[in-house]
């Protein structure tokens, strides 16, 4: 894309998001945003697959497999920037940590985003998909009531089922920032556990495997119940 038509593509954007590098994601309206990439290091497997490239094909595997996500309208890159983009779809709704912010003094409403999120991460691992950066700001809570994922760039999408060890590993960045903890410790962590499991339905030596796995990466996910 030339530098002409990136500059037509993005005349009067919003900036939903940005970094000392400059605006990261940009809303063209129409419903329609703008995803920015630049290469962080010479030599990184981004120069391999540029992640605007991962953006696009997690897009697809994870339509595949019946998960709600941003629907990607086209991949370029503009050299006169250094930058790969992305543009696709606006997922109507709200992300899931403001959701939970503005329900933290309403325990049933919390109480139901939270098991729904318990289902949905359940859900992903069902279908094979390990999204690193599953925090409950790249989480969408849509006006239907579903869930969908935005800002795909790391979710994997794989052939082989996650183990134990890696599904407690996507735990991680849910207990990384701390509005999405303060949901976790007001909903309570053993509760959100006990609604992954159930729905996760693991066998028993696998769902022990997990609660040891989990213990190991951060005591907040040591729950009560494992041992
Ligand atoms: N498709 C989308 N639908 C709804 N909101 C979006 C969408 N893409 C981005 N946003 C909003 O923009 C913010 C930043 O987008 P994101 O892709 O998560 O970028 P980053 O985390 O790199 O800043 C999100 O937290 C969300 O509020
Ligand atoms: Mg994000």
């Amino acid at each position: 894309m030339s530098l002409r038509e990136y500059e037509a593509l993005t005349a009067g954007t919003t900036t939903y998001s940005a970094d000392r590098h400059g605006p990261k994601v940009l809303g063209l309206g129409g419903g329609r945003c703008l995803k920015l990439f630049r290469r962080k290091r010479l030599l990184s497997s981004s120069a391999l697959i540029p992640y605007a490239k991962r953006f696009a094909v997690a897009a697809e595997r994870l339509a595949q497999r019946g998960i709600r996500c941003v629907r990607v309208r086209q991949v370029a890159r503009v050299p006169a920037i250094h930058r790969h983009l992305v543009e696709y779809d606006y997922l109507a709704g709200e992300t899931l940590r403001a959701e939970l912010v503005a329900a933290m003094d309403q325990p049933g409403q919390l109480g139901d985003l939270m098991g729904r999120h318990a289902a949905f991460i359940a859900e992903l691992h069902r279908q094979r998909v390990y999204f690193r950066a599953v925090h409950f700001n790249n989480v969408i809570v849509c006006p239907d009531g579903e869930l969908g994922l935005i800002d795909i760039s790391e979710a994997h999408v794989g052939r082989l089922a996650l183990t134990p060890a890696k599904r407690a590993r996507n735990f991680r960045p849910m207990v990384k920032y701390d509005e999405d903890r303060a949901a976790l410790l007001a909903y309570g962590v053993e509760r959100f556990l006990a609604d992954y499991l159930a729905a996760a339905s693991l066998p028993p030596r696998a769902e022990r495997r997990f609660r040891r796995a989990l213990a190991r990466i951060d005591p907040l996910l040591a729950g009560t119940m494992a041992r």
